[in-house]
C-alpha cells in the first residue's frame, strides 16, 4: 500500500507518494507537485535530490557499503575480472561461462580503431590533457559509426555500440599515451586478456619484447574493478543526461569523460600526487597542510579527501590502502608518496576538524600511489578512471534508455532583475 507525505503550505495540505526501494531507502516523489501546486523543490547540485530509480549499484555511505547488482565489492575485487564485473553491471548477472567467453571475443575482435583516429590525434598539440584527446575520440566514433546516431534502432545494434566502446576506448587512452611520448602507436594484441593488451598496448616499444608484470595486470584489473559503477556521481548523472536527450552512447560517454575530468571528481586522483609531491618537495611538512585544508581563507583542500555519499569510510579506498602495500612490497619499491599519504591520513583522522565533518580517504587517495608506482604518468590517471568507469557509464544509460526516461530538464529559482525596459547605449 502506497505511504504519503504531507507538504502543507498556506493552509493547503499536498499528498506526496513515499517511495521506497529494495534496501528500504525512502524518497518523497514530488513529481506532481507542481501540477498540483505550482512549487517546486530546490537542492543545488542535487545533494538531497534522487534522480532517478536504479536497480545496478547499491551503496550505503553511513555503513561504507558499496554493491554491484547485489554482489559487495570487496567479493568482486577479490574473485572476479574486469570484464566479468562489465558484464554484470550492463546486463545484470554476472555471465555464465559461455556468456564471458563471447562478451571476451566480441571484444577482442573490435579493439582495433580506425587508421584516421591517428589523423584526428595528430591534430592535437603535443601537451594535450588525455582526457581531452580521450573525449573528442570517442565523440568522433559517432562519425565512424553514424548509425548510433539513430535514437529508435535495435537493441542488437546498441550491443555492438556498447562492445565497441569497452574494446576501443583503451585502445584510443593508449594511443594518447604514446602521443604524449612521442612513440609510435602500438595495436591490439588479441592473444592476451583484456588488462594486459591494454598494458601492452601502454608501455611496449619496437625496440624491445615486452613481458606483463602480473603483479601490474592484477593491480590494474582490481582498480578498474573498483571504479566500474558509483551510481549517480557527477559523470553518470552527465551521461544519463546527455543520453535523455537521445544522443548517441558514444556521444553520451564522451560526456561523461568531461565530467570526470574536474579536480573534484575523476581529476582528483591526479590532483593527489600533485599534492603529495609538493608536500614532500615542501619538506614533508605534513601539520601545514591540514592547516593549510582547515583555512577557510586558503583554497587548498586535502585532495583525496572526503565524498559527497561516504560519511564514515570508503570502502574502495579500504580495498586499495592494503593493495598499496602489497602491490609495492612485490615490486620491491620504497614509496615516499606512500608514507606521507599514511602519515596525512593519521593526522586527518586525528583532527576534529576531519573527524565533525566526516572526512575519509576516498578511492583517489590510494589508487594515484598505485598507479604511480606501476608508471603511469599523473595526468594518465583520469583517463583509467574512465576505462574503469566505463561500463557504469554504458550500463546506467542503457537502463535509462530502457526505462524511457523523460529528457533531464531541471527548474530553478530565478532571482534576477525584474521586468525593466531596455536602455540606450547614450543612457547607460
Ligand atoms: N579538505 C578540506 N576540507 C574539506 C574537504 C577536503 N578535502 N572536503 C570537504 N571539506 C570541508 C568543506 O570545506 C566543508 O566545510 P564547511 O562545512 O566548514 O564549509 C565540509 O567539509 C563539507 O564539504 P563540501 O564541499 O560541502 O562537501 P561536498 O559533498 O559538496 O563535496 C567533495 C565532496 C567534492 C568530494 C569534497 O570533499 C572535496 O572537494 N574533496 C577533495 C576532492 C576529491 O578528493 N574528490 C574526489 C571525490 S571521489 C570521486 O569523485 C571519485
Amino acid at each position: 500500500m502506497t505511504k504519503f507525505a504531507e507538504l502543507s503550505i498556506d493552509g493547503k495540505t499536498y499528498q506526496l507518494p513515499v517511495v521506497v526501494g529494495s534496501e528500504n531507502e525512502v524518497a518523497v516523489d514530488i513529481s506532481n507537485l507542481r501540477a498540483e501546486s505550482g512549487i517546486i523543490t530546490l537542492d543545488t547540485g542535487y545533494k538531497n535530490t534522487g534522480s532517478t530509480k536504479s536497480a545496478i549499484t547499491f551503496l550505503d555511505g553511513e555503513k561504507g557499503i558499496l554493491r554491484y547488482r547485489g554482489y559487495p565489492i570487496e567479493g568482486l575485487a577479490s574473485k572476479s575480472s574486469f570484464l566479468e564485473v562489465a558484464y554484470l553491471l550492463i546486463y545484470g548477472e554476472l555471465p555464465k561461462e559461455d556468456e564471458l567467453v563471447k562478451f571476451r571475443q566480441d571484444i577482442k575482435n573490435n579493439q582495433m580503431c580506425h587508421e584516421d583516429t591517428k589523423k584526428i590525434m595528430e591534430g592535437f598539440p603535443s601537451n594535450s590533457h588525455p582526457m581531452g584527446i580521450l573525449s573528442s575520440l570517442a565523440t568522433s566514433l559517432t562519425a565512424f559509426f553514424p548509425e548510433s546516431l539513430d535514437p529508435n534502432r535495435s537493441w542488437d545494434k546498441v550491443k555492438l555500440t556498447i562492445i565497441r566502446l569497452l574494446a576501443k576506448i583503451p585502445t584510443m587512452v593508449a594511443w594518447s599515451y604514446t602521443k604524449q611520448k612521442g612513440l609510435p602507436a602500438n595495436y591490439p594484441d588479441n592473444t592476451l586478456k583484456y588488462v594486459d593488451n591494454f598494458l601492452k598496448m601502454m608501455f611496449s616499444q619496437p625496440t624491445a619484447p615486452f613481458e606483463v608484470d602480473p603483479v601490474i595486470s592484477d593491480a590494474m584489473e582490481k582498480i578498474f574493478i573498483l571504479h566500474a559503477d558509483h551510481e549517480q556521481n557527477c559523470s553518470t548523472s552527465t551521461v544519463r543526461f546527455v543520453g535523455s536527450s537521445q544522443a548517441s552512447l558514444y556521444a553520451s560517454i564522451a560526456a561523461g569523460i568531461n565530467a570526470l575530468w574536474g579536480p573534484l571528481h575523476g581529476g582528483a586522483n591526479q590532483a593527489v600526487i600533485e599534492m603529495l609531491t609538493g608536500i614532500e618537495e615542501d619538506g614533508g611538512d605534513i601539520d601545514k597542510y591540514i592547516a593549510k585544508a582547515k583555512d577557510k581563507d586558503d583554497p587548498f583542500r586535502l585532495m583525496g579527501f572526503g565524498h559527497r555519499v561516504y560519511k564514515n569510510f570508503d570502502p574502495r579506498a579500504r580495498i586499495l590502502k592494503k593493495n598499496a602495500d602489497a602491490i609495492l612490497d612485490k615490486l620491491g619499491i620504497q614509496d615516499k608518496m606512500l608514507e606521507i599519504a599514511k602519515k596525512l591520513e593519521e593526522h586527518a583522522l586525528e583532527d576534529d576538524y576531519f573527524v565533525e565533518r566526516k572526512l575519509y580517504p576516498n578511492v583517489d587517495f590510494y589508487s594515484g600511489i598505485i598507479m604511480n608506482a606501476i608508471g603511469i604518468p599523473t595526468n594518465m590517471f583520469p583517463v583509467m578512471f574512465s576505462i574503469g568507469r566505463l561500463p557504469g557509464w554504458i550500463a546506467q544509460w542503457k537502463e535509462m534508455r530502457e526505462n524511457k526516461e523523460p529528457i533531464g530538464r531541471p527548474r530553478q529559482i530565478y532571482v534576477g532583475a525584474n521586468e525593466r525596459a531596455y536602455v540606450d547605449f547614450k543612457n547607460r
